[in-house]
């Protein structure tokens, strides 16, 4: 399987897909990395590995279309199969999205649909819920808005920071995006409308309850 990946920044979750690769859990290789950054940490993480990258800004192509069809036949012509979304912060234009239907996957730090678009992280501590996490999903043409493939929860505490959050679920996050990844390289996933069926998926019923019942009684 050939992925091609995008990412804007820093790129610990391409890292964690180039380590997942390297170890043998993803039956995959990374062919080119696409980002729309020249300063971006990823690129390089890409040359360390030997992962040819692109720097491709749309300031460059006169429409937001045109943009994405030139990533497209970037990606098409070293035959990528799957398009990883690594922290690309842009939202993917509709020529991308049509090559590659149910294709595209991305990470987002908040349990959709709570919390789409930027800094997920942040809205979840502001609101003050008590369960956040990250999603995994195939992206279609709204906001973080499509089929969900796996999703993992971490408590909010009381006394959280952006940051505090943000590193406690950045490390599901390097979990979960690779086993995504895995189980489609390894055909695992079919759709059913828009259910993400995991074929042979097992399911923990033990709740994750938060803060614990009892917590700090005597
Ligand atoms: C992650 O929090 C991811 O959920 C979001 O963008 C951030 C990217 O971080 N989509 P990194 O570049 O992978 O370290």
């Amino acid at each position: 399987m050939k992925i091609g990946v995008l990412a804007s920044g820093r790129g610990s979750n391409f890292q964690s897909i180039i380590d997942s690769i390297e170890s043998g859990y993803i039956p995959a290789s990374v062919v080119v990395l696409i980002t729309d950054n020249p300063r971006a940490f990823s690129i390089e993480r890409a040359n360390k590995q030997g992962i040819e990258s692109r720097v491709m800004h749309p300031g460059s192509y006169p429409s937001r279309d045109e943009y994405f069809r030139a990533i497209t036949s970037e990606l098409k012509k070293r035959e990528v199969e799957l398009v990883v979304l690594a922290g690309f912060m842009r939202i993917v234009g509709r020529p991308l999205i049509e090559a590659y239907p149910n294709r595209v996957m991305n990470i987002h730090p908040a349990l959709l649909p709570s919390f789409p678009g930027l800094h997920g992280q942040k809205q979840a501590n502001d609101y003050a819920v008590k369960i956040s996490g990250c999603t995994v999903h195939f992206v279609d043409e709204g906001m973080d808005t499509g089929p969900i493939i796996i999703q993992a929860a971490v408590s909010v505490h009381d006394d959280d920071t952006e940051e505090s959050l943000s590193e406690r679920i950045l490390k599901l996050e390097h979990k979960i995006f690779p086993e995504a990844i895995k189980l489609f390289c390894e055909d695992r996933i079919e759709m059913q409308g828009r259910r993400v069926v995991i074929k042979g998926a097992a399911f923990d019923d033990r709740p994750l309850i938060s803060p614990q019942p009892g917590a700090g009684l005597p």
